[in-house]
C-alpha cells in the first residue's frame, strides 16, 4: 500500500481548520509546524460541526419525545462509531469517559469494589493479598499510577516490566518493551498485566499479541490492558484479535475532541467489574450495556462528534476526499434518526480501516526516512534517540525523542530546553520534558525536568513540515554541540 499523493494529503490538510490556516500565506499562523501530535492532535472541522450542531439543535436530555429521541440517536451514534474503531462486537463493550485517566480509574475502582465484595463471600478464585499486577516501566502514568494504588488497597505485589535494549543497537537509549523479559515477571499468581501499545515517548510499538501469548500461558484469566492513547493515530485498535481485554484511547489525540473510549471485555464486564454508576443502577433492571458501570454520560455533544473521526478514517481507506457519514447506529442494528447517512456493512467497515491505517502507515515511513538520518548523523556528537533507532514505521511511530549526552553519556542537562526553545521559536510546535512517562524518563537516569525533546508526527504531516523540522534542527545542533 502506498501512502498519500501530493493532491490527498492537501484534501486531507483541508479538513484540518489549523492546518488550513499553516498551508495559507495570510494567516497569522502561516507556516507554523504542528509536530507535537502526540500531546493532542488537531480537530477535524467536522468534529467541531458536530459538536456545534449537537449543542445548538438537539441539546435536549434523553427522553421519548421526538427532539430527544434524535438526541439520544445522535449519542448512541457517537457510541456506536468508538466501538467500530475499537473492533467490539457490541457498543454494550466500550465505556466511555472524560479521558483515558478518568476511564483507567473508574476500571480500577470497579475491580476493587468487586474484589472486596468477594473476599468478604469467600469466592472461589478471588484475589488474594500478595496476588501481583505487572505494570510496564514505559507507559503513560495513565496506565501505571491507577494500578499502582490499586495494588496498595488491595495488597498486592506490584512488578515492573522494565525496557531494554533493541537488539541491533549499542544506544543505551534505544529501548523497547519485550515480551520475553514479561515471560520472567508472569506467575499464576499474576491477576493484571497493563502496558502501552506505543509509547507516547519512545514511539516503540509493543508486540502486543506474542506479550499477551506470554501472559496467557501462565495466568489464563489475568487482565490485560492495553494503553492504545499514542497507538490509535498511527495503528487500528484490534483488541479481540489481540485476545486483551481491556484497550482504551482518547479522542483528541486521533483528531477529535476530549473524549475518552475504552473496549472492555464482555466476560470480564460480567465477571469482574462492580457497577460504578449509581446505585439504582445496579438491579437487573437497569439499562443494559455500560451506562450502569460509567460515571454517568459523557457530554453528549463530544459522545456524538466520535463519529466524525471514525467518518475521517473510514474515508481515507476508501480514498475519499470528503468523508461519508456514515450510518453507525445500522452497524450495529440500531435505528438512526439522522437522515443521508451511508450504510455500510461491518466487513467494509473493517476493510475500509485496515486500508487507512495502511496508507498512514506508508506515509509515516517517509516521515521517517527524512527525519531519523539526519537526527543519527549526529550520534557522535552525542545525540540519542530515546527509542528504536529505526526509520520504518513497522517498529515505531513518527514520535520521535532525544537527547544530547556528554563524552560520559549522560544527559547534558539543560540542552532539551533550549532545543526546545529554539524549535518553538521558529514556529515548530514540538515538546520537551518527561511526557508524563516519568518512570521511564527517570529509569533510562535522564534528567526529568529537562527530559527528552520530542516531535510527534501523524499522517497529515508532509515531507517537506519533516524536512524544514530536520534542517533548523541541524542549524541548532551546529551551534549547541
Ligand atoms: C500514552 C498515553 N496514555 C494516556 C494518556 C492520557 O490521556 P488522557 O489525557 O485522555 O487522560 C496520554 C496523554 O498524553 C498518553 O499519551
Amino acid at each position: 500500500m502506498s501512502g498519500f499523493s501530493d493532491e490527498q494529503l492537501a484534501a486531507i490538510r483541508a479538513q484540518f481548520p489549523a492546518l488550513a490556516a499553516a498551508d495559507s500565506p495570510t494567516s497569522p499562523t502561516s507556516g507554523y509546524i504542528f509536530a507535537e501530535n502526540a500531546g493532542g492532535s488537531q480537530v477535524l472541522l467536522s468534529v467541531a460541526e458536530a459538536i456545534s450542531s449537537y449543542l445548538l439543535t438537539t441539546n435536549v436530555q434523553m427522553a421519548s419525545y421526538a427532539l430527544a429521541s434524535r438526541a439520544e440517536s445522535r449519542v448512541s451514534h457517537g457510541a456506536c462509531a468508538a466501538a467500530a474503531l475499537l473492533g467490539a462486537e457490541s457498543p454494550d463493550d466500550v465505556m466511555l469517559g472524560q479521558s483515558a485517566t478518568q476511564l483507567v480509574f473508574s476500571l480500577s475502582m470497579m475491580l476493587e469494589t468487586r474484589v472486596l465484595a468477594d473476599r468478604a463471600a469467600g469466592a472461589e478464585g478471588a484475589w488474594q493479598e500478595g496476588d501481583e499486577i505487572i505494570i510496564s516501566d514505559a507507559d503513560h502514568e495513565t496506565n501505571r499510577g491507577a494500578w499502582t494504588r490499586l495494588a496498595t488497597r488491595l495488597g498486592l505485589k506490584l512488578k515492573h516490566w522494565p525496557v531494554t535494549r533493541v537488539s541491533n543497537s549499542e544506544s543505551k537509549y534505544a529501548v523497547t518493551l519485550d515480551p520475553k523479559v514479561l515471560e520472567t515477571l508472569v506467575t499464576s499468581h499474576t491477576r493484571v498485566v497493563a502496558f502501552t501499545a506505543c509509547s507516547n515517548l519512545l514511539g516503540a510499538f509493543t508486540d502486543i499479541g506474542s506479550a499477551t501469548q506470554v501472559v496467557r500461558k501462565v495466568a489464563k484469566d489475568a487482565l490485560v490492558c492495553v494503553d492504545c492513547v499514542a497507538f490509535a493515530p498511527h495503528r487500528r485498535i484490534t483488541p479481540r484479535s489481540w485476545d486483551v481485554d481491556v484497550a482504551f484511547f482518547s479522542l483528541y489525540k486521533t483528531y477529535g475532541a476530549h473524549v475518552g473510549a475504552m473496549y472492555v471485555d464482555p466476560r470480564v464486564k460480567e465477571t469482574q467489574l462492580a457497577r460504578l454508576n449509581h446505585f439504582f443502577l445496579h438491579t437487573p433492571h437497569a439499562p443494559p450495556g455500560m451506562y450502569p458501570f460509567q460515571t454517568s454520560s459523557v457530554q453528549y455533544e463530544l459522545n456524538y462528534s466520535i463519529a466524525a473521526v471514525a467518518d475521517y478514517l473510514v474515508s481515507l481507506g476508501t480514498a475519499k476526499q470528503v468523508p461519508s457519514k456514515v450510518d453507525w447506529n445500522a452497524l450495529f442494528g440500531r435505528a438512526s434518526s439522522e437522515g443521508e447517512l451511508t450504510a455500510l456493512s461491518r466487513s467494509e467497515v473493517d476493510d475500509a480501516l485496515d486500508a487507512a491505517y495502511a496508507r498512514v502507515a506508508a506515509h509515516e515511513t517517509t516521515l521517517l526516512q527524512v527525519i531519523m538520518p539526519v537526527l543519527l548523523k549526529w550520534a557522535d556528537k552525542g545525540l540519542r534517540i530515546v527509542g528504536p533507532e529505526d526509520a520504518s514505521s513497522d517498529a515505531r511511530a513518527p514520535t520521535i525523542a532525544f537527547v544530547l549526552v556528554d563524552a560520559q553519556g549522560n544527559h547534558r542537562v539543560g540542552t532539551s530546553k533550549a532545543i526546545h526553545q529554539a524549535l518553538v521559536r521558529s514556529a515548530i510546535g514540538a515538546q520537551q520534558g518527561h511526557m508524563y512517562a516519568h518512570k521511564l524518563v527517570s529509569s533510562l537516569g535522564l534528567d526529568l525536568a529537562d527530559g527528552v525533546i520530542r516531535l510527534s508526527f501523524v499522517h497529515y504531516n508532509s515531507a517537506d513540515e519533516v524536512r524544514r523540522t530536520a534542517d533548523l534542527l541541524t542549524a541548532i545542533f551546529q551551534t549547541l554541540v
